[in-house]
């Protein structure tokens, strides 16, 4: 670990900063506006690798146009705060005109995996979350890379990134942080109401329900894809965009569940898009 943190903002800054760290370095990419989640990837960094990189860029290309990517949060006083407590040793905040310089034309792109859920509802998302993430990995050629389950196709896409183009990077996923209520920590839980913050605990209490149903021997996923649904319709907040019930590995929708499945959702609450899962059959 290095005396204090070092604060890059260009790509040239960023390496050479990065060149005396020790190796292993694990890097916990984000979007910044941080919260207990993030840190725990960071916590968990600390403990495994010698020195811990973070980047902190909202990344216009993951954003569609209707989108959040002008009113996303940001905090990066307290971002820097937080991470220098948690004991990161390098974190780049690049501008986008860095990440993507006049001319821009290249695109990192996982097939299949990206065609359902998130990918179905976001078209592009993932194109500029593999693109970036690929770009973050070239920059701070860390030896291990952390994200959050909470966003498990996410995880899922930069996993078969990392093996089809042969980075030398190990990938971790860390489980999702939660409020005391279930609600999972999200910055773009900063957007609700307090109605609709009462109101978003439904995404913990569908997947509850439908994990509980798992667990009492149903077997039958649209038994328990109705399960969640009954609890998001009965919830006059929220609005549903998908539910699924889906096998693990290849994301695809299940009829019957025999194995590892994914239980996953996005809702809005208001204006607010929120998402979660819960692993089942493990
Ligand atoms: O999970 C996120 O915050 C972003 O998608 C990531 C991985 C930092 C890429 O911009």
């Amino acid at each position: 670990m290095s005396e204090s943190m070092i604060i890059a903002t260009t790509l040239e800054e960023l390496r050479q900063a990065r060149s005396l760290l020790d190796n292993p370095l694990g890097l916990v990419p984000t979007m910044g506006y941080l919260h207990k989640g993030h840190i725990s990837l960071v916590e968990r960094a600390r403990v495994e690798c010698a020195s811990v990189g973070v980047s902190i860029f909202v990344n216009p290309t993951q954003f569609g146009p209707n989108e959040d990517l002008n009113k996303y949060p940001r905090n990066i006083e307290g971002d820097l705060k937080l991470l220098e407590a948690a004991g990161a040793d390098l974190v780049w905040m690049p501008t986008p005109e860095i990440v993507y310089p006049p001319g821009f034309q290249t695109w990192v792109e996982v097939e299949g995996l990206t065609s359902p859920l998130e990918g179905a509802m976001r078209p592009g998302h993932f194109r500029g979350v593999t693109t970036v993430v690929a770009k973050l990995f070239n920059a701070f050629q860390p030896q291990k890379a952390y994200f959050g389950q909470k966003d498990a196709q996410q995880a899922a896409v930069i996993r078969r990134m990392t093996r089809d183009l042969d980075f030398p990077i190990e990938i971790t996923i860390c489980p999702t942080l939660r409020e005391a209520d279930g609600l999972a920590m999200s910055s773009r839980n900063t957007y609700l109401n307090p109605q609709e913050r009462q109101a978003a605990t439904v995404l913990f209490r569908a997947l509850s329900a439908a994990k509980a149903a798992h667990q009492a021997g149903e077997r039958d996923a649209d038994k328990l894809r109705q399960a969640m649904s009954e609890i998001i319709l009965a919830e006059p907040l929220a609005k549903m965009q998908y539910i699924s019930c889906a096998d693990y590995d290849s994301l695809e929708e299940l009829r019957t569940v025999s194995g590892k499945a994914l239980l996953s959702m996005a809702v809005y609450l208001g204006k607010t898009r929120l998402i979660d899962n819960f692993v089942i059959g493990e």
